[in-house]
């Protein structure tokens, strides 16, 4: 369902008339997919809002429930929806706990100050995440342990983490591999600063988007970004990597693409490097 192209709504039901109810959801979820993720999320969770506040409004004192229990009730039905529409399993935890977090904080006392600060460092680290669909997580130590390991030994190989977060791998790798020429392009200004300070001379950082990395300058590209980019990114390698060089994706599969190596980590989330020779 995930790679199918929606067609209209009345043309899915006109071919399995049975299934209308399943085929309307996958339809709707495939044109959802399309969109910024902010947008849907919009569309989900304001009309559940817009029902639970009219119920409670329709039975009057007698509802009584709190803010808590509101955004809790909210929560479990924006996950039921979200599994109703067959949408990637990731999304569900992000609408249950969305309100039932927003109400915490709210009812939490934070001096404004704090809050503010909290949201400058939230939007200059992961606001592009709305766009590009990529948030900031960080990969473990394993991952850069296994990442090491697993490059071939050539001295002078180029390598690039595209989208290199607070730097965490190419710290690791400048540690565990010197012989390593290592490059790191980043969005969020202030990941970039981040990484920048932190590597110093042992890494270039370029503050920029990924799309825009011109990939045959590199032996191994690194990229430990989400399921949205991976088709796209695949094309770019194919396009711009010399042939023999190496993708590597922490975690994230290439759609249709089965990768030549896969490396099990020993870690929290038991995630796994892929490894692409590029044909
Ligand atoms: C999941 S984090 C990985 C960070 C780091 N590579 C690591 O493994 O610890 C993905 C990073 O990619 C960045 N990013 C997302 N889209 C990007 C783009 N189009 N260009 C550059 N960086 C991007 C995000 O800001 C985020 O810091």
């Amino acid at each position: 369902m995930a790679n199918a192209e929606p067609r209209s709504a009345a043309q899915v039901e006109a071919s399995h008339p049975a299934a209308s109810g399943m085929a309307r959801a996958a339809w709707l979820a495939g044109n959802l997919r399309r969109l910024p993720p902010a947008i849907p999320a919009l569309g989900l969770h304001l009309p559940i809002w817009a029902f639970i506040l009219a119920v409670c409004h329709g039975v009057g004192s007698t509802c009584g429930l709190s803010l808590t229990a509101l955004t809790w009730i909210e929560g479990l039905t924006a996950w039921a929806v979200t599994r109703g529409l067959g949408l990637p399993r990731w999304w569900q935890p992000i609408n249950l706990f969305f309100f039932p977090l927003l109400g915490l904080a709210l009812s939490s006392e934070i001096e404004p100050l704090w809050a503010m600060v909290a949201f400058i460092a939230l939007a200059l680290t992961s606001l592009g995440s709305l766009r590009t669909r990529v948030p900031l997580f960080l990969s473990s130590r394993p991952a850069v342990a296994a990442l090491a390991r697993c490059i071939p030994e050539r001295p002078g190989l180029r390598l690039i983490d595209l989208g290199c977060g607070l730097g965490g791998p190419l710290a690791g790798l400048a540690r565990l591999r010197p012989d390593l020429v290592l490059h790191g392009v980043e969005a969020a200004p202030l990941n970039w600063l981040v990484s920048r300070l932190r590597l110093d001379r042992r890494a270039r950082i370029a503050l920029g988007s990924l799309w825009d990395q011109d990939l045959s300058r590199f032996d191994v590209v690194y990229a430990y970004l989400s399921p949205a980019p991976m088709a796209r990114l695949w094309d770019k390698a194919c396009r711009e990597m010399r042939p023999g060089s190496l993708l590597i994706s922490n975690s994230f599969e290439v759609p249709g693409v089965a990768p030549d190596r896969v490396i099990a980590l020993d870690d929290l989330s038991r995630s796994r490097l892929l490894l692409w020779r590029i044909p």
